[in-house]
């Protein structure tokens, strides 16, 4: 999606709406006195990057790095940017211009839709490249396969879903690789790796977190239509305004949700080294 005032509200808002949710910006179990240098990796408007930086030790020491393809963030943020926030270039598809073991932390949010499947395991190699020993990565990303908290079909849910998928490939996304991403970075060797399903609920039945999601989700669909209609021609478009109404009933009657799999990961420590007086014991 281009990156306009709309853009840039809806990923403020969503950005708000998570925090609020997860009560927090991380869930890995890092103490932030240990965070020197951060990444977050396609960091939008710079909102995550830009808190980031406000919540750590302010300090020479502690930097916090945002890259994007777009760079318009001076245009959204303004003034508003913490001296130790740096938003700059970067795509991960070609890799990033830091060198090896540069961070502690490494964060990426709602990116799947910009990584092809093909692609995934290159990314993921480039933030285990980025990240020092010890070092953590931290992955959000929805899968736009809906739940609902009643047994009853979802026609909508289901049909809303199959067509996203559908339009995806198209470029290669295929949104289910986001629940297989935690096994990836295991055989990768990372290690302390958990993954969780979160379910947030879309629409006024959620509440004033729901109704405002619902806001953001209903533009993140004019993208998808944009793209269909792009691709499949304006009647499929229209069909799938039809599709996106029906689906905001349906969200109401059938308590729909929207997942996000979570997964933490810590690249391994380096070994500590044995001390001279341990291993003459040792050998004892
Ligand atoms: C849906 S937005 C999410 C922004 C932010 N992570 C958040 O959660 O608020 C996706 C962002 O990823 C950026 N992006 C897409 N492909 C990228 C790539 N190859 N490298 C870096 N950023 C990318 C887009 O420009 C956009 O700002």
């Amino acid at each position: 999606m281009p990156m306009d005032e709309d853009e840039a509200q809806r990923l403020d808002r969503l950005h708000g709406v998570l925090r609020h949710i997860l009560r927090r910006l991380y869930l890995a179990p890092v103490d932030p006195s240990s965070l020197h240098r951060v990444l977050d990796i396609g960091a939008g408007v710079g909102t995550w990057a830009r808190d980031m930086a406000l919540m750590l030790p302010q300090g020479a020491d502690t930097q916090v790095f945002g890259v994007d393809l777009q760079t318009s963030w001076d245009e959204f943020l303004g003034d508003d940017l913490p001296s130790n926030c740096h938003l700059m270039y970067g795509d991960i598809l070609r890799g990033l211009m830091f060198r090896d073991a540069r961070f502690d932390f490494v964060h990426q949010r709602n990116l799947v839709r910009s990584i092809p499947s093909s692609k995934w395991s290159d990314v993921l190699r480039e933030h285990v490249r980025l990240l020092k020993p010890g070092g953590w990565l931290e992955l959000h990303e929805p899968d736009y396969s809906f739940s609902r908290k009643s047994m009853d079909p979802a026609p909508f849910a289901d049909r809303l879903s199959a067509e996203i998928g559908r339009c995806c490939a198209i470029t290669g996304v295929h949104l289910d690789m986001v629940s297989s991403l935690h096994l990836c970075l295991e055989e990768m060797g990372l290690v302390n790796v958990s993954y969780r399903r979160l379910d947030i609920p879309l629409g006024e039945w959620g509440g004033p977190t729901g109704d405002i999601l619902k806001n953001i989700m209903s533009r993140d669909f004019e993208g998808f239509e944009a793209s269909i209609s792009r691709s499949l021609g304006p009647m499929a478009a229209f069909d799938f305004e039809d599709l996106i109404r029906g689906f905001w009933d349906e969200c109401e009657q059938i308590k729909t949700c929207i997942t996000l799999h979570i997964i933490c990961a810590q690249k391994a420590p380096l070994p500590t080294p044995i001390s001279p007086s341990t291993s003459h014991n040792e050998r004892k």
